[in-house]
Parts: structure tokens; sequence; C-alpha cells
């Protein structure tokens, strides 16, 4: 008996879902009466690196999103080898993908792979990262990427009160990588708010390292960071100097720069832990502020995200607009790409239960 109410309830389980596919088979015709989406379609996802966790859930929440609509999926992951990035995508195109959603590593490397995507007349999704130089992206699905950067230096400026305070302050800067069009508006974005108090003398960076091209960090790689940070701390504070705060783009990095100053005792004694930005609210950097090393993040929800990327899907393969909110911001170098911008949010120790534990993002087992 227990069987068969376990399988009555499994089939009504099967009917709801079967009903919400085809809910959504309806939902996406056109007002016209137009073609409705294809719900066998299958998308080739191509994401650069498991070696960061954000792209792990990236990847995870367009499968779960896409498939709970009966869409097929093909996700591959490049570990950060643009060849090997390119090898997958043409893979995907062999295969048969309808449309392609791609996570570049180096924005300026997928020229020629997507042309033979656009001779299939396989559409092309940039995934957070713009791919540069080239015509043949459709969508740009992102966050504000200027805003993270205000967002990251905001949160320094109020912590040090650089309005009020007497300072001087010395703050070190890390830009992300240079292959990675992103990077230059975090920069850009954080930029807008310490320059001016670089100029004053309020914030000095003691490093001299203020330009972009000296703060990149290739390839987002946190060893990096590190080693750049542990060069910073010996020759530009060795005089009993101490850093006030570390405007940081990725968490990845963040992290780098704390073991860095945990190396010459920061963190302990009478010598306290700089303020420290990051991005992504990876898991090991929200311990990490519940640790109080790192001070702050900013949360980007690859769960919008992912839905953002389902509508531009829907839209291709029905032929329609999808639905953008910025045409004028993105220049690959060839045109504009009509983008459609997530808000993006800070996070620290006041507010990341709320942000990224009460929303679902982690659950508390994760947070242990
Ligand atoms: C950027 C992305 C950031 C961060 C970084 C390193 O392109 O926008 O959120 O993830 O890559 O992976």
């Amino acid at each position: 008996m227990k069987k068969l109410v376990l399988l009555a309830l499994l089939f009504s389980f099967m009917v709801v879902l079967a009903a919400c596919g085809g809910d959504d088979s309806t939902s996406s015709s056109s007002d016209d009466g137009g073609e409705t989406v294809s719900n066998d379609a299958s998308i080739g996802i191509a994401m650069p690196t498991k070696s960061s966790a954000r792209w792990v859930d990236d990847g995870d929440n367009m499968v779960e999103q896409l498939e709970a609509l009966g869409f097929e999926t093909d996700v591959q992951y490049a570990e950060d080898d643009v060849d090997k990035q390119i090898e997958q995508i043409e893979n995907m195109i062999v295969k048969g993908a309808d449309v392609l959603v791609v996570a570049s590593i180096d924005g300026t490397a997928l020229s020629n792979v997507l042309a033979k995507a656009a001779d299939q007349d396989i559409e092309v999704i940039a995934y957070d990262r713009l791919i540069m130089e080239t015509p043949d992206v459709s969508y740009y699905a992102t966050f504000d990427n200027f805003q993270v950067g205000v967002l990251q230096a905001t949160y320094i400026e109020e912590a040090l009160n650089l309005a009020e305070a007497e300072g001087p302050f010395n703050i070190e800067l890390f830009g992300g990588s240079p292959d990675d069009n992103n990077a230059y508006f975090f920069w850009d974005g954080a930029m807008s708010i310490l320059q001016p108090h670089i100029d004053s003398g309020k914030v000095v960076i003691q490093s001299a390292q203020t330009e972009f091209e000296q703060a990149a960090t290739m390839r987002w790689d946190g060893n990096n960071a590190k080693s750049r940070m542990e060069n910073i701390l010996s020759k530009a504070y060795s005089g009993g100097e101490t850093v006030d705060a570390v405007l940081s783009p990725y968490d990845g990095i963040s992290r780098g720069v704390i073991q860095a100053l945990k190396g010459v005792g920061y963190g302990s004694g009478d010598l306290p832990m700089p303020v420290i930005t990051g991005q992504d609210a990876e898991l090991a950097s929200i311990k990490s502020i519940v640790a109080q090393e790192q001070t702050q993040t900013v949360f980007k929800d690859t769960r919008d995200l992912a839905a953002v990327v389902v509508t531009m899907i829907d839209a291709i393969l029905t032929g329609e607009e999808a639905e953008v909110n910025d045409t004028e911001t993105y220049d690959n170098g060839i045109e504009v790409i009509p983008s459609y911008l997530v808000e993006p949010v800070s996070v620290d120790i006041d507010n990341y239960q709320e942000i990224v534990m009460d929303s679902g993002y982690y659950s508390e087992d994760e947070l242990e």
C-alpha cells in the first residue's frame, strides 16, 4: 500500500513537472502567435575554471534552471587554459549545440571559433565576461561591473572615514586579469572613488604602484597576488608603516593578500588586519569575513544571472528580442553588445547572514 502511495506521489510530481515545462513553452510564444521554444534544444556552456567556486555555482545554476525547462546542457570547464576552451567550444559546435553560453578566459581569443559558430547559425551569449573583437555575440549577461568597483572603494572610503578623518592612510591596490574586460570596469569604478583621495594626499600608495598595469593580477591568481603583496610589504612597509586598506577586486585575490599580511603579523597582537575588499562572496571568503580577516565582498547572485541567460536563450530560439537594460556600455571593439546588468550587493559581517544565508545561497552547514 505504502508503495502505491509513493508511486502515486511520484507520478503527480512528474505531471506537475511536465506541466511546468509545457507552461514555459506556451508562455514563450510570441504575441503575434510566432514560434515557441523548442525545449529539447541543446545549450553548450563554456566556463573558465573550476578552481574558483563561483564558476562552479554559475554552471550548476544554469544547468538546474535549463534542465528544469527540458533543455539539454553540455557544461565544460577549461581550467583557465585558453586553447582548451577553444577546443571545448569547437566540440560543442560539432555536437550541434543550438546556443552557446560562454564565460571566456581570454576575452580576445575567441574570434575564430565564434566565427565557426556563426557559420552554423549558432548564436552566442557572453556570460559575465564580455567577449571582445568579434561580431558574433548576440547578448551579454552580466552584473554592473563599474558598480562593483564603486562598492569596493566606497566600502574603504567609509570604513576609513576618508571624508572626515585626517589621515593619511596607506592603501594598496590590486587589479584583475588584464585579459578580462571586467577587470578594467572594476578598476575604473574603484578609482572613480579613490582617485580624489589619492590626489588630495589623504590616501598614500606606499608602493607607488598606482596604474592598472602595475596592479593587475594575471588570471586572477591568488598566488600571484600573494607574491606581489609580499614584495610590497618587504619593499614599501619596512620602516614601520602599516597598511590600512587593500583594494582587492576578487575573493581569490583577497585570500592571497591575507596570507601575505598574516605572514608578517597582521591580524595578531597590536597589528589589526587592514580593510580588505573582495568580490563573488565565495564560501571561503564568507568564512574569512566571519573570522574577521577579509572585511568585505561583493555578492553577485549567480541564480539571477542564470535566469537572465534563460530568458536570452528563450528569445534567441523563438526569434524574439531579449529584454536588455543596457545598450551603451559594453563595446567589444567591433560593436556595442546589448546587455542585461544585474545589480551587485556589498556584503560584510553585518549583512552576510541576510544576503547570502537567509536567501538560501549557502546553508548553515556549508558555513561550518
Ligand atoms: C571576473 C568576474 C568576477 C570574478 C573574476 C575571477 O570576470 O566578473 O566576478 O569571478 O572574474 O573569476
